[in-house]
């Protein structure tokens, strides 16, 4: 893992965090989007980012064959696993090809299992383990989720792998519906298939949604463990994605925003730092109330989302400026929905 020492944005107004983010999210083909991007907040997250190197390969695991991870998915009989060796020893092909040249797989079939052999999870379109939303897993080679590997990049490069390295990442914006949860289940993804044990923990406990997105069930949660009424047990792990699990909000409980100042969720965070590489936070929009800034302030640092064409820059600088009393603004996204 590369250990490269890069600035933090901090205790910055709105514009300049943008303005260093403009490299990271903006459409670099587009110059004239890029400067339009940095005065009203218009740089799309999900759209036409380039790719950037990857830097955390995991080491590739082949002990298992395409065969073999296609019979264990259910999509190919060990009957038929015959009939695809001898086309595939009489005609030189590859397994894969051999068996999608029988009509027996299909050829997405096939790349996901080369994703498993690569330690690369992902989820077969038609699986339905978890919502759509969660297109990292289900579309991991489109060009938004390029652009969620972008952002991770960068949060790598300024946070998670900066010195010093850090683990927490609360996710906070100003408005309803700006895509917090969104984003937070995606780039936990990311982070997850980079091999990096990754906690997704649902710290809207207002209205939650992590549970609903990664369909687990959402009774017990972050609220039982601030109230001291459950253990580690609520955090799930979620199947298909190696090294992803889920702390659900739990049940919603009447004094959230006095849960969330307890020394209690520091404390949490901290014991869970050791278990995870990387913790990513759901919070609830800032207008509701100061849940964001206790959870920000806990995790040390904050992503900051904006909507395009719906956040106002003064409610995006009021949150910047308010996180940035209690914790670092690792940066700013202009979510394009
Ligand atoms: N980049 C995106 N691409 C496609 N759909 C998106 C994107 N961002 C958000 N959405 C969709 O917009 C809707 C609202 O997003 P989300 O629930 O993440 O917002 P939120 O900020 O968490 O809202 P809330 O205040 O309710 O917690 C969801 O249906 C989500 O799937
Ligand atoms: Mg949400």
């Amino acid at each position: 893992m590369s250990r490269s020492r890069a600035p933090v944005v901090q205790k910055e107004g709105i514009a300049e965090v943008l303005d260093r983010l403009a490299g990271v999210l903006r459409n670099r083909k587009d110059p004239q989007a890029e400067r339009a991007a940095d005065r009203d907040a218009a740089a799309p997250i999900a759209r036409g980012a380039q790719a950037a190197p990857e830097q955390h390969n995991p080491p590739a695991k082949r002990n298992r064959s395409i065969g073999a991870l296609l019979v264990d998915s259910g999509r190919l009989s060990p009957t038929d696993t015959e009939a695809v060796l001898r086309l595939a020893r009489d005609e030189h092909l590859r397994f894969g090809d051999a068996a999608v040249r029988l009509g027996l797989v299909t050829r997405a079939d096939v790349q996901h299992a080369l994703a498993r052999q690569f330690d690369y999870p992902y989820l077969a379109p038609g699986d339905d383990t978890l919502s759509p939303e969660v297109i990292a897993a289900y579309a991991p080679f489109s060009p938004a989720v390029q652009a969620l590997r972008d952002l991770r990049t960068q949060l790598m490069l300024r946070w998670t792998d900066a010195e010093p390295p850090r683990k927490t990442l609360a996710l906070v914006s100003p408005g309803r519906g700006d895509g917090r949860s969104y984003l937070a289940a995606n780039l936990a993804v990311v982070f997850s298939q980079l091999g990096e044990r990754t906690l997704l923990i649902d710290a809207d406990l207002r209205n939650p949604r992590q549970h609903e997105i990664f369909r687990i069930p959402g009774r017990l949660g972050l609220s039982a463990l601030l109230a001291r009424r459950g253990d580690e047990n609520v955090i799930h792990r979620i199947g298909g994605l190696l090294g992803l699990s889920v702390l659900p909000a739990g049940a919603a409980p009447p004094n959230p925003l006095e849960l969330l100042s307890r020394s209690g969720f520091g404390a949490l965070l901290s014991g869970l730092s050791a278990q995870y590489d990387v913790i990513v936070l759901d919070t609830p929009a800032s207008e509701l109330g100061t849940d964001f800034q206790s959870v920000a302030a806990a995790a040390g640092g904050a992503l900051l989302i904006t909507r395009r064409n719906v956040t106002r820059t003064a409610d995006a600088q009021a949150l910047s400026d308010s996180v940035a009393a209690a914790a670092v603004v690792v940066g700013a996204v202009i979510n394009d929905h």
